[in-house]
């Protein structure tokens, strides 16, 4: 049997892909394997939001080819695979094919050819409406977690962002599916579900078959409500789009105690003039209007963000204005970036005019800030209980379990009798760095 390395670079949506990827190969008569020195088959599913991560790429295949052994069949996939298509057969000497992020349904073809054919292969499939929604049911990243796409690509093209460009327009999937696929896998033993997409809350199926009889002006709203009703020990979403937030979510979110209590709302800016420049589509008090019902809410929800520091035309007070937003905001975590420009996007065509220095600088100061405001809200989870999905063994103490809270927290705590899969209350007693320490409540 032919074993298969998949190396996973990106967001959520890559991580579902190569699940998808796995459990179609494994069907297929390939074996999976944790060791790449091991394999017959090395697949690269590839990220091109900053360029650091399509270096990435051209180092690894470079030690592929490198390492000493019969070289492997190379495949690119993901986001790199569909924005450069063939051309990376002669940017990076090793590759064997290229398969676009709408073809992963037929990966197994492509492999199998691979073997047989061996010469320069490429599935983009530009057909739109082939995206491969099924969730995988024996290569998840865990037993009891499932990532459940619900929408796929992006409408919004945010001036810096090649997302639009890699994953094209936004596609969503029935709901009557969606709550299908979650009933399936509630049946499986999964017991919490991240329904994901580029912007989850622009969700706008062809049909309101599935949503009807659930309260929302939005599909989305109703597809959250739809999803509830299956019973799933704990949903989570994520990415939120800040101009399509609506309180209704939140208000969803209190109604039903299986929808988590964590948000994800990348900012990207505090400088409405900066947001002007991305054309993020809402200006900051827009922004701050939401995270306040957000806050106001009962339900204790984390809040979450991304930002990108450093964009072209960045002064030092639109800096300022991000870091003060920071202040307000008090984010749970933020997943800081530096602007990198990509090439095909409107701000490539900008001046990329803050300096190296300075944005290492503001990296530096708003990272800081960010960890003084985690230090501060991770002070007020201390004695609190919080409902944890037992996910792993921690490999350092004895007895030791770790798992995420509803709030989506990592919490690692001692018990002589829990069990993984289990959702057990475990009270928190002490602050790490990045994570939470507790006991089991009795
Ligand atoms: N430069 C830096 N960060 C970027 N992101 C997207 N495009 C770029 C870029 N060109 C960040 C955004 C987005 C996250 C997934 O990646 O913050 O929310
Ligand atoms: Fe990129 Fe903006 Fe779409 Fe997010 S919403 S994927 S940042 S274009």
């Amino acid at each position: 049997m032919k074993r298969v390395y998949i190396e996973t670079f990106g967001c959520q949506m890559n991580v579902s892909d190569s699940e998808r990827i796995a459990t179609s190969l494994s069907k297929n008569g390939y074996q999976m394997t944790s060791d790449e020195a091991d394999a017959d088959v090395v697949i690269l599913n590839t990220c091109s939001v900053r360029e650091r991560a399509e270096h990435k790429l051209y180092t690894r295949v470079g030690e592929i080819r490198h390492s000493g052994r019969k070289k492997p069949v190379v495949g690119i996939t993901g986001c790199v695979a569909q924005l450069d298509g063939e051309t990376l057969f002669d940017k990076i000497a090793g590759v064997d094919f290229v398969m676009g992020t709408r073809a992963t349904g037929r990966v197994v073809n492509i492999v199998d050819a691979a073997f047989t054919q061996r010469k320069r292969l490429v599935d983009l499939n530009e057909r739109e409406d082939e995206y491969d929604w099924t969730v995988a049911d024996t290569h998840r990243h865990s037993p009891y977690v499932a990532f459940v796409p619900i929408i796929e690509g992006c409408n919004k093209f945010c001036t810096y962002c090649i997302v639009p460009f890699s994953r094209g327009r936004e596609k969503s999937l029935p709901a009557t599916e969606i709550v299908a696929q979650v009933e399936k896998l509630k049946s499986s033993g999964v017991k919490e579900v991240h329904l994901i997409g580029q912007n989850v809350n622009s969700y706008r199926p062809t049909s309101n078959e599935g949503l009807d009889g659930f309260e929302g002006k939005s599909a989305f709203t109703r597809l959250l409500r739809a999803v509830a009703a299956t019973g799933m020990d704990r949903i989570k979403f994520t990415t939120s789009f800040p101009r399509d937030f609506r309180d209704e979510i939140v208000d969803a979110i209190e109604e039903n105690e299986n929808l988590c209590n964590w948000v994800h709302l990348p900012v990207q800016s505090g400088s409405d003039r900066i947001l002007e420049r991305m054309k993020r589509g809402h200006t900051i008090s827009r922004y701050k209007e939401k995270i306040d019902r957000i806050k106001k809410s009962h339900r204790n929800i984390a809040l979450t963000t991304d930002i990108i520091i450093g964009f072209p035309g960045e002064t030092e007070q639109d800096f300022e204005d991000t870091v003060s937003l920071f202040e307000y905001c008090e984010y749970d975590s933020a997943y800081i970036f530096k602007y990198s420009p990509r090439p095909g996007t409107p701000a490539y065509e900008m001046e990329d005019d803050v300096t190296p220095a300075d944005k290492t600088l503001r990296f530096l100061k708003l990272q800081e800030t960010q960890k003084k405001i985690e230090q501060r809200i991770h002070q007020r989870y201390l004695k609190q209980v919080l409902n944890v999905l037992v996910e792993g063994r921690s490999v350092r103490t004895e007895n030791g379990y770790t798992g995420h809270s509803t709030c989506h927290k990592v919490v690692n705590f001692v018990s002589d009798e829990a069990s993984l899969g289990e959702v057990r209350n475990v009270r928190i007693t002490e602050i790490k760095s990045n994570s939470l320490f507790g006991e089991v409540a009795r």
